[in-house]
């Protein structure tokens, strides 16, 4: 095999408790790349199509994670002998808050390590695709790399060592993510976020997320929407996003689980249980940003359980 063409799918981070920890995999939202064997060494970025983003190998997110796994290989098995050339082409627009730059760190992380006949695990693989995230957002974050790469829902326990756990999704559950077509940079972003959290907050935080992960694995839906709820990042980032409390609230009014920002924002995510009530929630997300005469896109998807695929 010398050319593999790849769904790299978008995600969801944070989940409303976990910053920087949790997120899912979406189904129906994604890339797709095309990464090729070639004998000349190195790695080049051969096309992009739908955004406007750099060739060079060092400045774009898929060859920075392409460069730290070919190192990786090289100390780990043996010299490489072969390059790789990659096309991108994006659906996901950057700075939406769906894992624009991590598609593309784990498509192209994925891909070479099925042309090298893969050498290395999915898990093993979220080690390079973060340091494409370094690169966007100048924080090497996992919680967009690893549901990309593993599906369904995955739990960063610890960043040093990295330590990795992928929960299975209830099968009934959807997403509903809508876009307002503005651009937020991540690393904007985290900029506004303080670096200390009082211990009232850090309390409230800790019990959701041990809830958030009890009510996947014991299919509780409704212990799973108690506890998306964010008493620390949210209140500081929502007030970068236009219309998000009016969305928030119109998503738990039509029956949404609960509902959050999608990872950096300004995307707004809500989980529902089944897709009629997902498909409610987005009519009624698309009327709030209709009525304030804002562009915007929307998704509603269920929850990839399998993370990059080959097409
Ligand atoms: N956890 C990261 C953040 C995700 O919220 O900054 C970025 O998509």
């Amino acid at each position: 095999m010398t050319e593999i063409k790849l769904f790299c799918p978008a995600t969801i981070a944070n989940l409303s408790c976990g910053f920087d920890v949790l997120g899912l995999c979406l189904d129906n939202a994604g890339d797709e790349m095309i990464v090729r064997k070639v004998t000349q060494k190195g790695i080049r970025i051969t096309k992009i199509t739908g955004a406007d983003l750099p060739l060079e190998t060092e400045k774009n997110v898929s060859g920075v994670a392409a460069v730290a796994m070919l190192e990786a290989y090289e100390r780990d098995f043996e010299p490489i002998t072969v390059g790789f050339e990659i096309e991108i082409y994006k659906h996901i627009k950057a700075g939406s808050g769906i894992g624009s730059s991590a598609a593309s760190s784990a498509g192209a992380v994925f891909g070479i390590n099925e042309l090298l006949g893969r050498p290395y695990s999915r898990k093993d693989l979220v080690q390079f695709a973060m340091q494409g995230e370094k690169l966007a957002s100048g924080n090497a974050h996992a919680d967009n790399v690893a549901p990309a790469l593993l599906g369904g829902f995955t739990l960063v326990r610890s960043y040093s060592p990295l330590d990795i756990i992928r929960i299975d999704s209830p099968e009934e559950l959807f997403a509903t993510v809508v876009h307002p077509q503005i651009e937020l940079k991540t690393s904007d972003a985290r900029s506004v976020l303080k670096q200390t959290v009082s211990l009232k907050s850090a309390i409230m935080q800790w019990g959701n997320v041990g809830g958030l992960i009890a009510g996947l694995y014991t299919k509780d839906y409704d212990l799973i929407g108690r506890s998306l709820h964010d008493e620390i990042v949210e209140p500081l980032r929502s007030v970068l996003i236009p219309g998000f409390d009016l969305i928030k609230q119109t998503a738990l009014e039509n029956g949404a689980l609960g509902s959050g920002i999608s990872g950096s924002g300004p995307s707004i995510f809500a989980l529902s249980r089944g897709k009629e009530t997902a498909d409610k929630i987005a009519k009624a997300m698309s009327e709030v940003y209709e009525n304030m005469n804002l562009p915007y896109e929307i998704h509603v998807s269920k929850i990839n359980p399998d993370g990059v695929r080959i097409l």
